[in-house]
C-alpha cells in the first residue's frame, strides 16, 4: 500500500447523519405538537435571525427525493432521528400519523438499499413534557419508556442500529445550565439533574431493547472533545482536567465505570447537593454502554484557568490555527488522540462509531456549483486520523458525515451550513457540493 493510500476495512460503515428538528419542517402537520425547540425559537434573541424549524429543509414532504440522493451518492448507512412530539403529541396519545411518516421513510430507506440508524432523542422534547419540568423531573424516565417502547414495538424488526440519546451533554448542560439551547434555563443543579435523567433514559432504552428481544445493535452518542492545557502551569493543567471532566468524563464515566468522576463531584460541591438526584439502582442501569459508543467529534479545546466566579473557572484560548465557520479549531491530530484515549480509558474494545463529523463553512453557489474545498479538506484530514487509529488496532467501525443537508443549526439558525448538499431555503433545491461528489468516490474506493 502506498503511503498516500488510506484504505478502510471492507466492512467499514460509511454513512451520513441528520436529525428531525433540523431538517423535517412540517412542524404543525401530521398530528405533531410543539417541541421545546418550537417554543425556544419564539423567544426573541435565542436563535439568530429569529429562525425556526417550522419549514427547515421540508424533508417531511421531500424525504423520498432526499433518500434517492443518498442512494445516488452511494451511502450505505443513514442516521436520522424520530421527533418525539410526532409520536406522543399529548399525554397518553400515540399518534398513528407520526408512526406512518417514519414507516414510509423506512420503506424508502430500505428500498434504496440503505441501512437505517434510528436515534430516539435528538433534542426535540415534546413541550408538554417540558411543561411538567422536562429533563429535570424523574417522571421523564416513564415518559421516555413509553415513547421508546412504541418505537421499538413498531419498528423493532426493521432497525439494525439504534442510537438512544444524542449528546446528553447538549440536551442537559446547554439546555438547563448555560441556556444556549432549549428550554433555555440557567441553573446548574437543574442541568446536572437533567444530565442524570438523560443517562437513565439511555439505560432504560438498553433494558427495553433486551426485554423485547431485539437483535439490532444499540448505543449512545456522546459529543467528545480533545482537551489540551494552554500551558504547563499547574493551574492550566488542572483547568484542562476540569474541562475534560465537565464535557467528556461526566458522561463516559457513568456509562463505562458506573460512577460520576469524583474530582468533579468534589469540585461542584454544593452546586450538586450531594448528587441527590441519584437513586439506588440508577448507576447499574446507566452502566450499560451497549454494543457501541457513538462519538460526535468536531474540534479540540485549548484551556486555561481563570479566577472568575464561573462554575468551572476555565476559558478557551484561541490558537492560531484555521477554524471553521463556527470558529471551531481544525485540528485533526486531536481526533486521533481523542479516539486513542477513549478506547484506552473507556470503550476498551467495544466498537466506536463516528456518528457525526464535519464542518460548517461559508459556501458559495457559483454557476450551479459549490466548491467547498475547505470542507472536503476537513473531512479528508479527519478520515486520515480515523485511518491511523484503525491501523493501530483501534476498534472504529464507521464514519457518518454531518450533515447530509444544510439545515437548522440550533441557536445559529440557518446562518451556518454543515451540509455536503447545499439547500436553497427559498426553493428547497438540493445541490450536491464538491465535497459530496468527492465523498462518493471515497466510499466507492473504500478509502482515500
Ligand atoms: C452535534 C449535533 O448533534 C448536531 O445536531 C449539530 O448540528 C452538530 N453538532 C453541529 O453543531
Amino acid at each position: 500500500m502506498s503511503e498516500n493510500t488510506f484504505l478502510f476495512p471492507a466492512t467499514f460503515m460509511w454513512g451520513t447523519s441528520t436529525s428531525s428538528y433540523q431538517i423535517e419542517g412540517g412542524a404543525a402537520e401530521g398530528g405533531r405538537t410543539p417541541s421545546i425547540w418550537d417554543t425556544f425559537c419564539q423567544v426573541p434573541g435565542k436563535v439568530i435571525d429569529g429562525d425556526s424549524g417550522d419549514i427547515a429543509c421540508d424533508h417531511f414532504h421531500r424525504f423520498k427525493e432526499d433518500v434517492q440522493l443518498m442512494k445516488q451518492l452511494g451511502f450505505l448507512h443513514y442516521r436520522f432521528s424520530v421527533a418525539w412530539p410526532r409520536i406522543i403529541p399529548a399525554p397518553g396519545v400515540v399518534n398513528e400519523q407520526g408512526l406512518l411518516f417514519y414507516e414510509r421513510l423506512l420503506d424508502e430507506i430500505e428500498s434504496a438499499g440503505l441501512i437505517p440508524m434510528l436515534t430516539l432523542y435528538h433534542w426535540d422534547l415534546p413541550q408538554w413534557i417540558e411543561d411538567e419540568g422536562g429533563w429535570t423531573k424523574r417522571e421523564i424516565v416513564q415518559h421516555f419508556m413509553t415513547y421508546a417502547s412504541v418505537i421499538m414495538d413498531r419498528f423493532g424488526e426493521r432497525i439494525s442500529w439504534w442510537n438512544t440519546i444524542n449528546e446528553p451533554y447538549c440536551a442537559s448542560i446547554l439546555g438547563y445550565g448555560t441556556g444556549e439551547h432549549a428550554p433555555g434555563h440557567q441553573n446548574w443543579k437543574e442541568a446536572f439533574t437533567a444530565a442524570h435523567h438523560t443517562l437513565l433514559c439511555h439505560g432504560i432504552a438498553i433494558k427495553l431493547h433486551k426485554e423485547k428481544g431485539l437483535t439490532g445493535k444499540i448505543g449512545i452518542t456522546l459529543n467528545m472533545e480533545h482537551v489540551d492545557a494552554a500551558s504547563e502551569r499547574p493551574e492550566d493543567v488542572a483547568a484542562a482536567v476540569r474541562r475534560d471532566g465537565f464535557i467528556n468524563r461526566w458522561f463516559a464515566e457513568p456509562l463505562f465505570n458506573g460512577k460520576y468522576p469524583e474530582d468533579m463531584v468534589e469540585w461542584y460541591g454544593a452546586d450538586l447537593n450531594g448528587l441527590d438526584f441519584v437513586e439506588p439502582g440508577d448507576m447499574e442501569l446507566i452502566q450499560q454502554p451497549g454494543d457501541f459508543l457513538g462519538i460526535n467529534y468536531y474540534a479540540r479545546s485549548v484551556i486555561r484557568a481563570t479566577t472568575d466566579a464561573s462554575l468551572l473557572q476555565v476559558e478557551q484560548v484561541r490558537i492560531e490555527e484555521p477554524v471553521t465557520d463556527m470558529g471551531w479549531e481544525i485540528h485533526p491530530e486531536s481526533f486521533y488522540k481523542l479516539l486513542t484515549r477513549i478506547e484506552k480509558d473507556f470503550t476498551k474494545g467495544i466498537p466506536i462509531l463516528i456518528t457525526e463529523n464535519g464542518a460548517a463553512m461559508k459556501d458559495e453557489l457559483m454557476n450551479g456549483k459549490i466548491e467547498d474545498t475547505e470542507r472536503q479538506h476537513y473531512i479528508e484530514e479527519h478520515l486520515k486520523a480515523c485511518h491511523r487509529f484503525i491501523e493501530e488496532g483501534g476498534q472504529l467501525k464507521g464514519y457518518f458525515v454531518w450533515s447530509f443537508l444544510d439545515n437548522f443549526e440550533w441557536a445559529w439558525g440557518y446562518s451556518k451550513r454543515f451540509g455536503i448538499i447545499h439547500v436553497n431555503y427559498e426553493t428547497q433545491e438540493r445541490t450536491p457540493k464538491q465535497s459530496a461528489l468527492w465523498f462518493k468516490q471515497v466510499m466507492a474506493n473504500n478509502g482515500l
